[in-house]
């Protein structure tokens, strides 16, 4: 008999899993759908890569370590986990605040994009790969992030709202990027990913009446997938010592730059919801960098000096330029045009700021994995 799963927590493939969602499409909004649609420096894109390339990786030297982690994986502590129980409270969309509400829902489709983003590259490289270490990880990796943005959905729908991911998947803008560059962006947004969630899950058992909404209780198992899915990259970088050492090096600090700084100018746009979590933005940006530095010493060579007088500043000029920015697109006209054009100056400036503060150097250790720690 074949028993198929009704809901994306229980489903065991990611086949499984998005052929549910496509079930519940109809339900699905537009305006949610078209903010996941929206392509700009900040906002979640879709990936391709050389596939071929990925699939030609032999892990034999991290033997030990990847048939431990795929042993785990396998074993799938969270199935089942990301769909409502009895912890789930009854939420009062139309009595919450109008402008939580807007950013609560900016933050969940944008969370849900990013979600389906790592499934959508994970999928197609277990599809198009031959490699059974490397399709088995990515079919691993591609189940989850399949429940994660499921469970978003299930969020957004009570709003009334939910992202149509099968229509995302095939109308979305999808950007070419060479696989060393998939592992650093990758490997970076699953390890902030876990410290993003784990620093708001103990901000708020601490804290619980900032909790506005039931989501959060599900954030530490969610960031565990999340720490996993960033042990993987770490161990595939570690099979080309190549990746993490000589001109590499200038990769990593630019994307450790841009990472930390997209999500420092994105939070800024949130007011209203840090507030609400009682989170100052600032501090929460600073806490994340620190837990996602540390944990990335597993593997990369440097760190980014996060206490160096220029880092604030820089992090600070780099937002108001971007509000700048987005104030300009707004107005149009002459004067919409000069205003982007001196505000896209002055974010440039602003990254090479952050860009050139010295790095701090570490001895990567031979011991590779980590267990989430926080
Ligand atoms: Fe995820
Ligand atoms: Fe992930």
């Amino acid at each position: 008999m074949n028993v198929h799963a009704s809901h994306t927590a229980d489903a065991t493939t990611v086949e499984e899993g998005l052929a549910i969602q496509e079930a519940q499409a109809v339900h699905d909004s537009e305006s949610a759908t078209a903010l996941a649609m929206q392509n700009t420096l900040l906002t979640p894109r879709f990936y391709t890569t050389d596939f071929d390339e990925m699939d030609a990786i032999d892990v034999s030297s991290v033997r030990d370590d990847w048939d431990k982690l795929i042993a785990q994986m396998e074993s799938d502590p969270n199935k089942g986990h990301f769909k409502k129980n009895e912890d789930w409270d009854h939420i009062d969309w139309d009595g919450i605040d109008p402008e939580l509400r807007k950013e609560f829902i900016d933050f969940l489709v944008s969370s849900c994009t990013a979600e389906f983003s790592g499934c959508v590259l994970y999928k197609e490289m277990k599809r198009r790969g031959n490699n059974k270490d490397i399709t088995q990880l990515f079919q691993l990796m591609a189940r989850d992030e399949a429940r994660h943005a499921g469970f978003i959905n299930d969020a957004l729908r009570e709003a009334g709202i939910a992202v149509n991911l099968g229509f995302l998947t095939k109308a979305k803008k999808y950007t070419y990027f060479k696989p060393k560059f998939i592992y650093y962006a990758t490997y970076l947004s699953e390890k902030i990913g876990y410290a993003r969630y784990i620093t708001i899950f103990r901000h708020l058992e601490e804290n619980p009446e900032y909790r506005f909404h039931p989501i959060f209780k599900w954030f530490r198992e969610w960031c565990n997938d999340e720490f996993s899915h960033g042990e993987a990259f770490a161990l595939l970088m570690k099979t080309d010592p190549k990746l993490t050492s000589g001109r590499n090096v200038w990769w990593i600090k630019f994307f450790l730059t841009a990472v930390y700084g997209t999500m420092y100018v994105r939070d800024h746009q949130r007011p209203a919801f840090h507030k609400a979590l009682g989170v100052d933005p600032d501090w929460y940006g600073q806490a994340v960098f620190e837990k996602t530095s540390e944990i990335s010493k597993q593997v990369f060579p440097i760190t980014l000096d996060i206490d160096h007088p220029r880092w604030m500043p820089s992090l600070k000029r780099l937002q108001k330029a971007n509000a700048d920015l987005d104030r300009a697109k707004k107005r149009g006209g002459v004067a919409g045009s000069l205003g982007k054009l001196g505000a896209s100056a002055r974010a440039a400036m602003a990254f090479l700021s952050l860009y050139t503060i010295p790095v701090k150097h570490h001895k990567v250790p031979t011991e590779t994995r980590l267990e989430p720690m926080y």
